[in-house]
């Protein structure tokens, strides 16, 4: 199948992964810097040699190498995100940091000469420490006017070049990662229901002013939010598994139907009520959450399953949330359970849901990826990957067929970077090598891997060159 003209393809990453020169040019530590382990050990009082996050792959000092690289695939998107940290050092200054905002500058002239869309994410993962440790995370309501101090720094300083923005990366991903999504250092376990969604309200909140925001500086812009797409098919055939895999979406639909509609839903008001959850909601609050978004952006690796049934409490390995392991998919090295037919499904049910055109901005598999010598030079023979993204793509295909409006598509990590949740360089996800190894060592020296050349047949055959299994 041909996608259509207006289909744009690339690749995502996020700053604080590929980024690098954690403390250059005046950047200020973020949350990732004290995560030398990802989200599989409590975060560091300082930042450790370990962490393979502070020199990343040094895309800071690299950036034109490798966008000339997405270039050569064909990208028509680039996704990637400010870090708050570069543009405000601690999150609560007045003035933004020139020279922070002086390397995104470069990178869109690197994009720009190329011809390749940017697609910016505002807060992927990356809350400034300062926010974290000293003002309590996204639970103090201070930091909805940090946030828009920065959108609004970012909106005026790259009006005009920066048409597509998504305000928080993953926002449902705080229910399960206080830390990483909301720089809340207090564990899951010991935070109460009311704290927890107290900071989930001010981040839509930020969300919300902030759309605002980008509108009124530029009427061009479109706002995007970005949820982690997840189908939870039911266990069994027994209506109360299916009812329990409706409920368990529905706590993560909620940031997409807030986004979209404006309001809390009534289930998740029901839920508030049953949970003992009581919020401080303003009237100033209710008039920012009615800023509804322009598109909806999700990322989408797997789908789970849920059961009714409390003796069925085995949860498997998942993109942040996980849930209960389908007998019917196999999985990834990293127990990710493969699922391309749940794209095509999420893409109709938001559809559906919100009539609002969709963008697929994080797809791909993570994996163990071998160095060879090739013809013209060292390469990685990555079927499994092509295998992987071929299926998945013949889905979107099948989705425009269903008539689902989709943007466009970027492959996570079309650059190998560092893994958000293990914080490993072997997680690769990239169509381009980069010689760095767990411990940190390599040459940093990008290599070409078999799928580089065949995204880039697919990108310029307009998908025809996706192959139906
Ligand atoms: C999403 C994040 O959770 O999935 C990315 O938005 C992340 O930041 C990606 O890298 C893949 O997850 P992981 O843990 O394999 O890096």
């Amino acid at each position: 199948m041909e996608f259509p003209n207006n289909f744009l393809w690339g690749g995502a990453t996020a700053a604080n992964q590929i980024e690098g020169a954690y403390n250059v040019d005046g950047k200020g530590l973020s949350i990732q810097d004290v995560m030398p382990k990802g989200i599989m050990a409590p975060p560091t009082e300082v930042p450790t040699a370990d962490n393979l996050k502070l020199d990343a792959i040094d895309f800071y000092h690299r950036y034109a190498e490798d966008i000339a690289m997405f270039a050569e695939m064909g990208f028509q998107v680039f996704r990637f995100s400010i870090a708050w940290s570069r543009i405000f050092p601690r999150g609560d200054e007045l003035e933004p940091n020139e020279a922070g905002l002086a390397f995104y500058d470069r990178v869109l002239d690197e994009l720009e000469k190329h011809g390749i869309e940017p697609l910016v994410t505002l807060s992927h993962y990356e809350t400034p420490l300062a926010l974290a440790r000293e003002y309590g995370g996204w639970r103090n309501r201070e930091l909805i006017q940090f946030f828009e101090r920065f959108a609004e720094t970012v909106f005026r300083r790259y009006r005009g070049r920066i048409r597509y923005w998504l305000t928080f990366n993953e926002i449902n991903s705080i229910l399960h990662q206080p830390f990483l999504s909301g720089g809340i250092e207090t564990p899951r376990s010991e935070l109460t229901e009311t704290e927890l969604y107290q900071a989930i309200h001010h981040e839509l909140v930020a969300s919300g002013r902030v759309t605002e925001l980008a509108h009124e500086i530029d009427p061009d812009n479109k706002v995007g939010c970005m949820v982690i797409g997840i189908p939870r098919y039911p266990l069994t055939p027994d209506p109360a598994d299916a009812y329990q895999a409706l409920y368990e979406s529905q706590l993560d639909i909620a940031f997409g139907d807030i986004h979209c509609r404006g309001a809390y839903p009534g289930y998740l008001l029901r839920h508030f009520r049953e949970h003992g959850v009581e919020l401080d909601i303003t009237e100033e609050d209710r008039r920012a959450l009615s800023n509804t978004v322009d598109f909806v952006s999700f990322s989408y690796y797997m789908s789970v399953c849920e059961s009714a049934d409390p003796d069925v409490q085995v949860r498997g390995q998942g993109n942040i949330t996980g849930g209960i392991p389908n007998p019917k998919l196999e999985a990834s090295e990293w127990g990710w359970q493969i699922d391309p037919v749940g794209l095509r499904t999420l893409l109709n049910t938001y559809w559906d849901r919100w009539q609002k055109p969709l963008f697929i901005v994080e797809n791909g598999l993570g994996a163990t990826d071998v160095l060879v010598e090739g013809p013209s030079g060292p390469t990685v023979h990555d079927d499994y990957r092509i295998q992987y993204m071929n299926d998945h793509l013949v889905q979107v295909g099948e989705a425009i067929k269903d008539g689902v409006e989709i943007m466009g598509y970027t492959s996570w990590g079309c650059i190998d970077l560092v893994s958000a949740s293990t914080a490993q360089m072997s997680k690769r996800y990239g169509f381009i090598y980069v010689d760095r190894d767990d411990t940190g060592a390599g040459t940093l020296q990008r290599y070409r891997k078999d799928s580089f050349y065949w995204y880039k047949d697919v990108i310029a055959s307009r998908g025809k060159a996706l192959k139906r299994r």
